[in-house]
């Protein structure tokens, strides 16, 4: 029997391909970045025929970087970047406008028109999410009303909608010619669309956003086989078994299948998933509930979510709109030449701030500064902020569950930075644990795909591949923690009050 499972992650700034052994250990990667299009202040696009094009690209690297031949593969599982719109056209396969990404912010005013006329709660209670721009459903309809003819073919059944997951998978199974219309529930958990009971598209929610049914994929569970994908140079076709929004396969990838299990992942943004089992728990301080896996035709599993914009990003932003440094591992290094970060907090909120605020109107604050600052101390405030981020985060999850957790697992890029992991620790106050296998997402979704077709017995056997990396203990006195943190809340409270009255 085929041995390995190949990994297809779509992500917000590249796309990578893995190739994973039944022990869970990377065999070959391949990875694109693609293009980041900023056209205005707040809107964030991506080229979707460069995300497909990147996507072919990655597998045939990966496959001859693997030196596999096609028949020692045994699935293919896919996952993505969450929330972000792709609307094309059945006939042609293009699309009809950018992807909307999931850090845009244009529907604000849509929104707000929205909360005003009081729907907030309802659509909370139907989606487990609050109304904001983060999620798919303001970003489809502002397409349906600004792309000239859009509402006429949509309603005439000739566009599709789909996150970057269902427009990967149309794409690979043929596209024009019968390509699968298709996401999974953890994905349609994300749209503000999707009735978190019946795990089906409301027709409350489509209605409010004036979004026809026909556009939506059908969903599936997040480990089945929704299609095959015909691979380069070959006659033969692989099943596409599993698909899992990225957050949701990191915690996969991460074994954290069981109630109470957490994760932390370290992306573009960070997001922190506690499992909560079969129940949809409702937070009372500011996480999302949204599902976490669903195997076949089992009952679907929901966790809570604190979902943190800005984190690795904020890096990259230092390298491309800054100049401080060259490569983005670099940040480490030159923040490691100070002690602290001079006094300096820097509230990274360029989409606004999510959980636990959801604040949209708040931007992007450093304080502290003096005549002292240097690059250095920018770049370790910079680092910092994704610590004290995501002890907010963790202060909801507290405040939620009732108890202090014991530890953090972590994963994603950013786990590598050891300045970053220990800071982390330190304004925790409780240990962070990084694994041996940091590529957690990818591992996900090769997890979901190579159970649907018994590569993989069961749960069980997935929980044993998990292997301690690094055990971070924190070190930062009671005083200077409490401190330090005193003072983060305080920055964002400038964050908050900033108001951009010409906007
Ligand atoms: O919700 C957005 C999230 O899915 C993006 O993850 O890793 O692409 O930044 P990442």
């Amino acid at each position: 029997m085929a041995e390995h499972v190949l990994a297809i992650d779509q992500g917000t700034t590249s796309t990578r391909a893995i190739v994973f052994d039944r022990a869970g250990t990377v065999v070959a990667t391949a990875q694109r970045e693609h293009e980041q299009i900023f056209p205005r202040a707040g809107w964030v696009e991506h080229d979707p025929m460069e995300i497909w094009t990147n996507t072919e690209w990655v597998i045939s690297a990966v496959l001859g970087k693997a030196h596999l031949q096609a028949s020692g593969i045994a699935a293919a599982g896919v996952t993505n970047q969450r929330e972000t719109a792709i609307v094309w056209d059945r006939r042609s396969g293009q699309p009809i406008f950018n992807a909307i990404v999931w850090q845009d912010t244009r529907t604000q005013p849509r929104l707000d028109a929205l909360a005003r006329d009081g729907v907030g709660d309802r659509v909370t209670e139907v989606t487990g999410l609050p109304l904001a721009t983060y999620f798919s459903a303001s970003k489809v309809a502002w397409i349906l009303e600004h792309v000239p003819g859009a509402r006429a073919d949509a309603e005439a059944g000739h566009l599709l909608f789909g996150t970057p997951d269902s427009w990967v998978v149309w794409n690979l199974t043929g596209g024009t010619s019968g390509g699968a219309h298709v996401t999974d529930v953890t994905n349609a958990s994300r749209t503000l669309l999707m009735d978190l009971q019946t795990l089906d598209w409301s027709d409350e929610m489509l209605a409010l956003w004036s979004i026809p049914r026909a556009m939506m994929p059908e969903i599936r569970s997040s480990s089945d086989v929704v299609g095959e994908l015909a691979l380069p140079g070959t006659a033969r076709e692989l099943p596409i078994a599993g698909i899992l929004g990225d957050q949701q396969a990191a915690t996969f990838g991460q074994a954290a299948f069981g109630v109470g299990d957490s994760k932390n992942t370290y992306g573009t943004g960070n997001f922190l998933l506690v499992g909560t089992g079969t129940e949809i728990v409702r937070s009372r301080h500011g996480l999302i509930t949204t599902v976490a896996y669903r195997l076949g035709d089992q009952p679907a599993h929901y966790a809570l979510e604190g979902s943190i914009a800005v984190t690795g990003s904020l890096v990259q932003w230092l390298r491309d709109n800054l100049g401080i440094i060259d490569r983005a591992q670099d940040v480490e290094t030159l923040a490691m030449t100070v002690e602290n970060a001079g006094g300096a907090y820097f509230v990274p909120a360029f989409s606004g701030l999510f959980a636990p605020y959801w604040r949209p109107d708040a931007r992007g604050a450093i304080v502290g500064l003096t005549r002292y600052v240097t690059r250095a101390h920018i770049a370790r405030a910079a680092l910092e902020s994704t610590a004290f981020q995501t002890r907010d985060v963790i202060e909801a999850v507290v405040g939620d569950a009732g108890r202090d957790l014991s530890e953090l697992r972590v994963d994603g890029g950013m786990t590598k930075n050891d300045l970053l992991m220990q800071f982390q620790a330190d304004i925790l106050g409780i240990p962070v644990v990084r694994p041996r296998v940091v590529e957690t997402t990818a591992l996900g979704a090769a997890y979901a795909a190579g159970l649907a077709v018994g590569v993989w017995s069961g749960l069980d056997e997935l929980r044993e591949h998990w292997q301690v990396d690094r055990r971070f203990e924190p070190a930062m006195s009671d005083e200077e923690r409490a401190r330090r943190y005193r003072l983060w809340k305080k920055a964002v409270t400038k964050s908050l009050d900033w108001v951009d009255d010409d906007a």
